[in-house]
């Protein structure tokens, strides 16, 4: 099959396009006929080898953990899953991924595709959206009638969040770009901040949830806007001691990927009740520009690749 590999680390001229044999699944796994791929900053950074003292990788490495496809086998132990079923999932990033024409995955971490999206679309969902749902719910407990505060709104999770905080029934402030106001404002954003030319730290506070998706200075700044035990949770880390000091908690986390979870999204698709925003779709011999696009920082939303 075709793929795209790494042989090292490095920037995106080490990404390989090649040919590589199909991947084996054991009992319990599926083998996904990819249509096309998200990307994600968690590509470029394990291409880079930001992450090789965390995750045991082997090279060559298949890059891509958000797929969208057709089942086109099963393991011997499977029976929610049936040749031909679309699906799609975050494969586990410790092994090969969906820049390739197939991918392995285990079952618990595939869901029913929703039908009311092409499958192109459908491989924006799985990486961001579980880390926004899993952020705001699962580890930030966002309730109805709180205020959450989402930085990097406009990006691949923060479009997730936005919109699921709204569903939750939260009051929405988004820090992002002036240009991306008009769709933030259509998926739910209550109040809006420019990160360019405005500081967020001198108009909001009291905060029951910050959801940081930048770090840096904007993590910084955060710690004073929130309410007294409230909360702030990070994709890229947050400094618990800085937390302690303003009597807020800081929460740190990796995506822990779930079928169950990633298919009551889907669901939220089907309903109407979120969108998908891509920014682009490269085929899949672009994935080097595709994930130059990414590491530039300001995507609207998802990047995709197609492969079928
Ligand atoms: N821990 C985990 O399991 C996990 C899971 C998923 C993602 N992540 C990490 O979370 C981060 C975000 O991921 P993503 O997929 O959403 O990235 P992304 O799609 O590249 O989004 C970045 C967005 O942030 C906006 N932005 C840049 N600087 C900003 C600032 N100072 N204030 C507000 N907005 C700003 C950009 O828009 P403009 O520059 O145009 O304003 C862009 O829309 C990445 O570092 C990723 O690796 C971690």
């Amino acid at each position: 099959m075709k793929a795209v590999r790494i042989h090292q680390y490095g920037n995106s001229s080490v990404l390989k396009f090649e040919d590589v044999p199909v991947p084996s699944i054991g009992p319990d796994e599926v083998l996904v006929r990819v249509h096309s791929c998200g990307v994600n900053p968690v590509d470029w950074k394990i291409r880079e080898g930001f992450m090789a003292a965390m995750a045991r990788h082997t090279l060559p490495l298949v890059l891509g953990w958000d797929v969208a496809g057709t089942v086109e086998e099963t393991g011997a132990l499977v029976k929610r899953f049936r040749k031909g079923d679309r699906v799609f999932c975050r494969p586990d990033t410790s092994r090969d991924g969906g820049y390739a024409e197939f991918v392995a995955v285990r079952t618990i971490e595939v869901a029913p595709a929703p039908r009311s999206i092409p499958l192109e679309k459908a491989a924006g969902i799985p990486l961001a959206a579980q880390t926004a749902w899993m952020a705001l719910f699962e580890i930030a407990g966002l309730k109805a009638g709180q205020n959450v505060l989402i930085h990097g709104a406009s990006g691949g999770v923060g479009t997730f969040a936005v919109q699921f905080a709204k569903i939750a029934g939260a009051k929405v402030t988004g820090t992002g770009s002036k240009k991306n106001f008009d769709m933030l404002r259509v998926l739910g954003a209550d109040e809006l901040i420019d990160h360019a030319s405005e500081d967020f730290s001198k108009k909001v506070r009291d905060m029951d949830v910050v959801f940081d998706t930048i770090g840096g200075e904007t993590q910084a700044k955060s710690w004073g806007v929130i309410r007294k035990g409230g909360v702030l949770v990070s994709t890229v880390g947050a400094d618990e001691k800085a937390a302690a000091t303003h009597g807020v908690s800081g929460k740190s986390f990796m995506l822990v990927s779930n079928g169950a979870r990633l298919e009551e999204i889907g669901k939220l698709v089907d309903m109407g009740k979120v969108s998908v925003i891509v920014e682009k779709e490269f085929p899949l011999a672009e994935a080097g520009a595709a994930q130059d696009l990414s590491q530039a920082g300001h995507a609207r939303g998802k990047i995709i690749l197609r492969v079928a």
